[in-house]
Protein backbone atom coordinates (compact mmCIF):
# COMPACT_ATOMS: atom_id res chain seq x y z
CA UNK A 1 0.00 0.00 0.00
CA UNK A 2 0.79 3.85 -0.59
CA UNK A 3 0.35 6.62 1.15
CA UNK A 4 0.89 9.38 -1.25
CA UNK A 5 1.67 9.99 -4.91
CA UNK A 6 3.94 12.40 -5.56
CA UNK A 7 4.41 14.37 -9.33
CA UNK A 8 5.38 16.90 -11.46
CA UNK A 9 3.46 19.63 -13.44
CA UNK A 10 4.06 18.63 -16.21
CA UNK A 11 3.01 15.10 -15.98
CA UNK A 12 0.00 16.06 -13.59
CA UNK A 13 -3.39 15.41 -15.66
CA UNK A 14 -2.12 11.40 -15.07
CA UNK A 15 -1.16 11.92 -11.90
CA UNK A 16 -4.38 12.96 -11.71
CA UNK A 17 -6.19 10.38 -12.99
CA UNK A 18 -4.01 7.60 -11.12
CA UNK A 19 -4.28 9.12 -7.72
CA UNK A 20 -8.30 9.28 -8.63
CA UNK A 21 -7.77 5.98 -9.85
CA UNK A 22 -5.73 4.61 -6.61
CA UNK A 23 -7.66 6.58 -4.17
CA UNK A 24 -4.79 8.01 -3.09
CA UNK A 25 -3.20 11.91 -1.93
CA UNK A 26 -1.59 13.65 -4.80
CA UNK A 27 1.55 16.32 -3.98
CA UNK A 28 3.38 18.34 -6.63
CA UNK A 29 7.30 18.67 -6.31
CA UNK A 30 8.22 21.88 -7.37
CA UNK A 31 11.09 22.52 -9.96
CA UNK A 32 12.48 25.30 -11.10
CA UNK A 33 15.59 25.41 -13.73
CA UNK A 34 18.32 27.91 -13.11
CA UNK A 35 19.73 29.47 -16.27
CA UNK A 36 23.07 27.91 -16.18
CA UNK A 37 20.75 24.25 -16.15
CA UNK A 38 20.85 22.92 -12.92
CA UNK A 39 17.41 22.64 -11.28
CA UNK A 40 16.50 23.20 -7.48
CA UNK A 41 13.37 20.88 -6.40
CA UNK A 42 11.03 21.33 -3.64
CA UNK A 43 9.02 18.29 -2.04
CA UNK A 44 6.69 18.34 0.85
CA UNK A 45 8.67 19.04 3.43
CA UNK A 46 7.13 16.36 5.77
CA UNK A 47 6.22 13.05 3.44
CA UNK A 48 4.78 9.55 4.90
CA UNK A 49 6.00 6.36 4.99
CA UNK A 50 5.22 5.23 1.56
CA UNK A 51 5.83 7.05 -0.99
CA UNK A 52 4.83 6.71 -5.10
CA UNK A 53 7.15 9.30 -7.31
CA UNK A 54 5.08 9.78 -10.71
CA UNK A 55 8.15 10.65 -13.40
CA UNK A 56 8.25 9.32 -16.86
CA UNK A 57 11.70 9.35 -18.47
CA UNK A 58 10.89 10.91 -21.82
CA UNK A 59 14.28 14.08 -22.05
CA UNK A 60 15.60 11.66 -20.17
CA UNK A 61 18.86 13.22 -19.36
CA UNK A 62 16.95 15.98 -17.35
CA UNK A 63 14.95 13.50 -16.01
CA UNK A 64 17.51 11.14 -14.70
CA UNK A 65 19.22 14.32 -13.02
CA UNK A 66 15.53 14.90 -10.95
CA UNK A 67 15.48 11.31 -9.61
CA UNK A 68 18.68 11.37 -8.71
CA UNK A 69 18.25 14.30 -6.61
CA UNK A 70 14.38 13.05 -5.77
CA UNK A 71 15.09 10.13 -4.46
CA UNK A 72 17.21 10.89 -1.98
CA UNK A 73 15.40 13.99 -0.69
CA UNK A 74 12.32 12.22 -0.38
CA UNK A 75 13.88 9.41 1.93
CA UNK A 76 15.64 12.55 4.34
CA UNK A 77 12.00 14.07 4.65
CA UNK A 78 10.53 10.94 5.90
CA UNK A 79 9.91 8.46 2.80
CA UNK A 80 10.93 4.99 4.20
CA UNK A 81 9.71 3.03 0.91
CA UNK A 82 10.02 4.61 -2.31
CA UNK A 83 8.55 4.22 -5.32
CA UNK A 84 9.05 4.95 -9.07
CA UNK A 85 6.06 5.03 -11.09
CA UNK A 86 7.61 5.30 -14.72
CA UNK A 87 5.34 5.59 -17.25
CA UNK A 88 8.09 5.41 -20.17
CA UNK A 89 11.35 3.69 -19.64
CA UNK A 90 13.53 5.59 -21.71
CA UNK A 91 17.38 4.45 -22.37
CA UNK A 92 15.65 0.83 -23.01
CA UNK A 93 16.65 0.75 -26.59
CA UNK A 94 20.56 0.59 -25.86
CA UNK A 95 20.20 -3.18 -24.84
CA UNK A 96 23.61 -4.39 -26.20
CA UNK A 97 26.72 -2.93 -27.67
CA UNK A 98 26.22 -2.72 -31.21
CA UNK A 99 29.91 -1.69 -31.56
CA UNK A 100 32.92 -2.55 -29.41
CA UNK A 101 32.95 0.09 -26.31
CA UNK A 102 29.43 1.09 -27.00
CA UNK A 103 28.09 1.53 -23.09
CA UNK A 104 24.87 -0.51 -22.26
CA UNK A 105 22.68 2.28 -21.23
CA UNK A 106 19.81 -0.14 -20.16
CA UNK A 107 21.93 -2.00 -17.85
CA UNK A 108 23.25 1.10 -16.83
CA UNK A 109 19.96 2.92 -16.26
CA UNK A 110 18.34 0.10 -14.47
CA UNK A 111 21.03 0.06 -11.83
CA UNK A 112 20.82 3.69 -10.91
CA UNK A 113 17.11 3.43 -10.74
CA UNK A 114 17.74 0.15 -8.53
CA UNK A 115 19.51 2.02 -6.29
CA UNK A 116 17.27 4.99 -6.00
CA UNK A 117 14.04 3.59 -5.72
CA UNK A 118 12.41 -0.02 -3.81
CA UNK A 119 10.31 -0.86 -6.59
CA UNK A 120 9.45 0.74 -10.57
CA UNK A 121 6.44 0.43 -12.22
CA UNK A 122 6.00 0.58 -16.06
CA UNK A 123 4.24 0.37 -19.18
CA UNK A 124 5.66 -1.24 -22.63
CA UNK A 125 9.40 -1.03 -21.47
CA UNK A 126 11.78 -1.49 -24.80
CA UNK A 127 12.90 -5.08 -23.58
CA UNK A 128 13.86 -7.07 -26.95
CA UNK A 129 16.81 -9.05 -25.82
CA UNK A 130 16.06 -8.96 -22.12
CA UNK A 131 13.47 -11.55 -20.43
CA UNK A 132 11.86 -9.19 -18.18
CA UNK A 133 12.14 -6.13 -15.49
CA UNK A 134 13.89 -8.34 -13.24
CA UNK A 135 17.09 -8.18 -15.33
CA UNK A 136 16.57 -4.35 -16.35
CA UNK A 137 16.12 -3.07 -12.18
CA UNK A 138 18.07 -6.02 -10.48
CA UNK A 139 17.26 -7.00 -7.06
CA UNK A 140 14.41 -4.68 -6.86
CA UNK A 141 10.59 -5.54 -7.69
CA UNK A 142 9.59 -4.31 -10.60
CA UNK A 143 6.17 -4.69 -12.96
CA UNK A 144 6.12 -4.11 -17.03
CA UNK A 145 2.55 -3.29 -17.85
CA UNK A 146 1.22 -2.69 -21.59
CA UNK A 147 -0.92 -0.58 -22.78
CA UNK A 148 -1.20 -3.08 -26.04
CA UNK A 149 -4.99 -4.39 -25.17
CA UNK A 150 -6.20 -1.32 -24.91
CA UNK A 151 -4.95 0.29 -28.06
CA UNK A 152 -6.17 -3.01 -29.94
CA UNK A 153 -9.78 -2.27 -28.71
CA UNK A 154 -9.35 1.60 -29.77
CA UNK A 155 -8.50 0.25 -33.40
CA UNK A 156 -11.40 -2.52 -33.36
CA UNK A 157 -13.87 0.50 -32.52
CA UNK A 158 -12.31 3.13 -34.54
CA UNK A 159 -11.08 1.38 -37.67
CA UNK A 160 -13.38 -0.84 -40.59
CA UNK A 161 -11.79 -4.73 -39.76
CA UNK A 162 -8.12 -3.16 -39.50
CA UNK A 163 -5.18 -4.94 -40.39
CA UNK A 164 -2.56 -4.57 -36.97
CA UNK A 165 0.73 -4.38 -38.54
CA UNK A 166 3.90 -3.80 -36.22
CA UNK A 167 6.75 -1.98 -38.05
CA UNK A 168 9.48 -4.39 -36.67
CA UNK A 169 10.28 -7.44 -35.43
CA UNK A 170 10.34 -6.00 -32.04
CA UNK A 171 6.98 -4.86 -31.58
CA UNK A 172 5.74 -8.22 -32.41
CA UNK A 173 4.55 -8.73 -28.57
CA UNK A 174 3.03 -5.37 -29.00
CA UNK A 175 0.88 -6.05 -31.67
CA UNK A 176 -0.07 -9.74 -31.03
CA UNK A 177 -1.40 -8.45 -27.36
CA UNK A 178 -3.26 -5.57 -29.07
CA UNK A 179 -4.74 -7.64 -32.29
CA UNK A 180 -5.69 -10.88 -29.88
CA UNK A 181 -8.36 -10.08 -27.52
CA UNK A 182 -9.78 -8.38 -30.64
CA UNK A 183 -9.53 -11.65 -33.04
CA UNK A 184 -7.58 -8.98 -35.36
CA UNK A 185 -5.20 -9.94 -38.18
CA UNK A 186 -1.62 -9.25 -37.31
CA UNK A 187 1.54 -9.17 -38.86
CA UNK A 188 4.82 -7.77 -38.55
CA UNK A 189 7.26 -6.39 -41.08
CA UNK A 190 11.54 -6.23 -41.77
CA UNK A 191 12.93 -2.61 -40.74
CA UNK A 192 16.42 -1.79 -41.57
CA UNK A 193 17.57 1.63 -39.62
CA UNK A 194 20.78 2.84 -41.51
CA UNK A 195 20.56 6.39 -39.22
CA UNK A 196 18.27 8.35 -36.62
CA UNK A 197 16.14 9.35 -39.63
CA UNK A 198 17.12 6.55 -42.56
CA UNK A 199 14.31 4.00 -42.20
CA UNK A 200 13.10 1.07 -44.56
CA UNK A 201 10.59 -1.48 -43.90
CA UNK A 202 9.44 -4.61 -45.82
CA UNK A 203 6.01 -5.40 -45.74
CA UNK A 204 4.75 -9.09 -45.03
CA UNK A 205 2.90 -10.80 -47.82
CA UNK A 206 -0.66 -9.93 -47.40
CA UNK A 207 -3.14 -7.92 -49.52
CA UNK A 208 -3.40 -4.51 -48.18
CA UNK A 209 -5.99 -3.29 -51.20
CA UNK A 210 -8.97 -1.46 -49.97
CA UNK A 211 -7.68 -2.34 -46.27
CA UNK A 212 -7.55 -0.01 -43.24
CA UNK A 213 -4.30 -0.82 -41.45
CA UNK A 214 -3.37 0.02 -38.00
CA UNK A 215 0.34 0.66 -36.87
CA UNK A 216 0.99 -0.58 -33.88
CA UNK A 217 4.56 0.17 -31.64
CA UNK A 218 5.29 0.68 -28.30
CA UNK A 219 7.50 4.01 -29.04
CA UNK A 220 7.46 6.78 -32.06
CA UNK A 221 10.15 8.80 -31.89
CA UNK A 222 11.01 10.68 -35.11
CA UNK A 223 7.99 9.14 -36.32
CA UNK A 224 10.37 7.89 -39.89
CA UNK A 225 9.60 4.24 -38.89
CA UNK A 226 5.98 4.94 -39.09
CA UNK A 227 5.94 6.69 -41.88
CA UNK A 228 8.10 4.27 -44.09
CA UNK A 229 5.36 1.94 -43.05
CA UNK A 230 3.00 3.91 -44.03
CA UNK A 231 4.46 5.11 -47.82
CA UNK A 232 4.56 1.38 -48.63
CA UNK A 233 1.65 0.23 -47.45
CA UNK A 234 -0.15 3.08 -49.73
CA UNK A 235 2.10 2.05 -52.95
CA UNK A 236 0.55 -1.75 -52.19
CA UNK A 237 -2.97 0.07 -51.69
CA UNK A 238 -4.27 0.32 -48.35
CA UNK A 239 -7.64 2.53 -47.85
CA UNK A 240 -6.37 4.31 -44.75
CA UNK A 241 -3.11 4.43 -42.21
CA UNK A 242 -3.58 5.01 -38.41
CA UNK A 243 -1.22 4.66 -36.06
CA UNK A 244 -1.38 3.29 -32.25
CA UNK A 245 1.41 3.40 -30.10
CA UNK A 246 1.64 3.74 -26.31
CA UNK A 247 4.51 5.83 -26.34
CA UNK A 248 3.95 9.25 -28.02
CA UNK A 249 7.38 10.77 -27.88
CA UNK A 250 7.24 12.53 -31.49
CA UNK A 251 10.05 14.62 -31.59
CA UNK A 252 11.24 17.42 -33.64
CA UNK A 253 8.79 17.64 -36.96
CA UNK A 254 7.10 13.94 -36.51
CA UNK A 255 3.76 15.37 -36.41
CA UNK A 256 4.14 17.33 -39.91
CA UNK A 257 6.12 14.09 -41.43
CA UNK A 258 3.29 11.78 -40.45
CA UNK A 259 0.50 14.25 -41.91
CA UNK A 260 2.59 14.44 -44.90
CA UNK A 261 2.67 10.65 -45.46
CA UNK A 262 -1.00 10.50 -45.49
CA UNK A 263 -0.98 9.18 -41.83
CA UNK A 264 -5.10 9.52 -41.00
CA UNK A 265 -4.90 9.56 -37.14
CA UNK A 266 -2.75 9.01 -34.56
CA UNK A 267 -3.63 7.16 -30.50
CA UNK A 268 -1.53 7.05 -28.36
CA UNK A 269 -1.98 6.15 -24.47
CA UNK A 270 -1.27 9.09 -22.08
CA UNK A 271 2.62 7.83 -20.78
CA UNK A 272 3.63 10.80 -22.46
CA UNK A 273 1.62 13.59 -22.27
CA UNK A 274 0.46 14.44 -26.39
CA UNK A 275 -2.35 15.80 -28.19
CA UNK A 276 -2.71 11.77 -29.08
CA UNK A 277 -3.65 10.43 -25.55
CA UNK A 278 -6.87 8.55 -26.58
CA UNK A 279 -6.37 5.68 -23.75
CA UNK A 280 -5.35 5.89 -20.04
CA UNK A 281 -2.96 3.52 -18.37
CA UNK A 282 -4.27 5.02 -15.23
CA UNK A 283 -6.65 1.83 -13.58
CA UNK A 284 -3.85 -0.14 -14.45
CA UNK A 285 -1.09 1.98 -12.63
CA UNK A 286 -3.67 1.92 -10.17
CA UNK A 287 -4.20 -1.81 -9.90
CA UNK A 288 -0.48 -2.55 -9.92
CA UNK A 289 0.32 0.13 -7.25
CA UNK A 290 -2.47 -1.64 -4.98
CA UNK A 291 -0.56 -5.06 -5.92
CA UNK A 292 2.73 -3.70 -4.95
C1 LIG B 1 12.36 0.52 -32.04
O1 LIG B 1 12.45 -0.65 -32.33
C2 LIG B 1 11.07 1.09 -31.55
O2 LIG B 1 10.13 0.11 -31.30
C3 LIG B 1 10.50 2.10 -32.52
O3 LIG B 1 10.13 1.46 -33.73
C4 LIG B 1 11.48 3.20 -32.82
O4 LIG B 1 12.05 3.69 -31.66
C5 LIG B 1 10.78 4.32 -33.57
O5 LIG B 1 11.71 5.33 -33.82
P1 LIG B 1 11.42 6.45 -34.89
O6 LIG B 1 10.06 7.00 -34.62
O7 LIG B 1 12.51 7.47 -34.63
O8 LIG B 1 11.56 5.82 -36.24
Amino acid sequence: MIDLLLAFADERPLARRLAAAAGLPLRLVERHAFPDGETRLRLPPALPPRVALLRGLQRPNERLAELLIAAPAARELGAQRLLLVCPYLGYMRQDMAFRPGEAVSQRHVGAALAQWFDAVLTVDPHLHRVASMDEVVPGRRSVALSAAPLLGALAARRARRPILLGPDAEAEPWVRAAAQAQQLEHATCRKQRRGDRQVSVALPPLDYAGRDVVLVDDVASTGRTLVATARALYARGAAAVDVAVTHALFVGDAGPVLARAGIRRVWSSDTVPHPSNAVSVAPLLAAALRDL
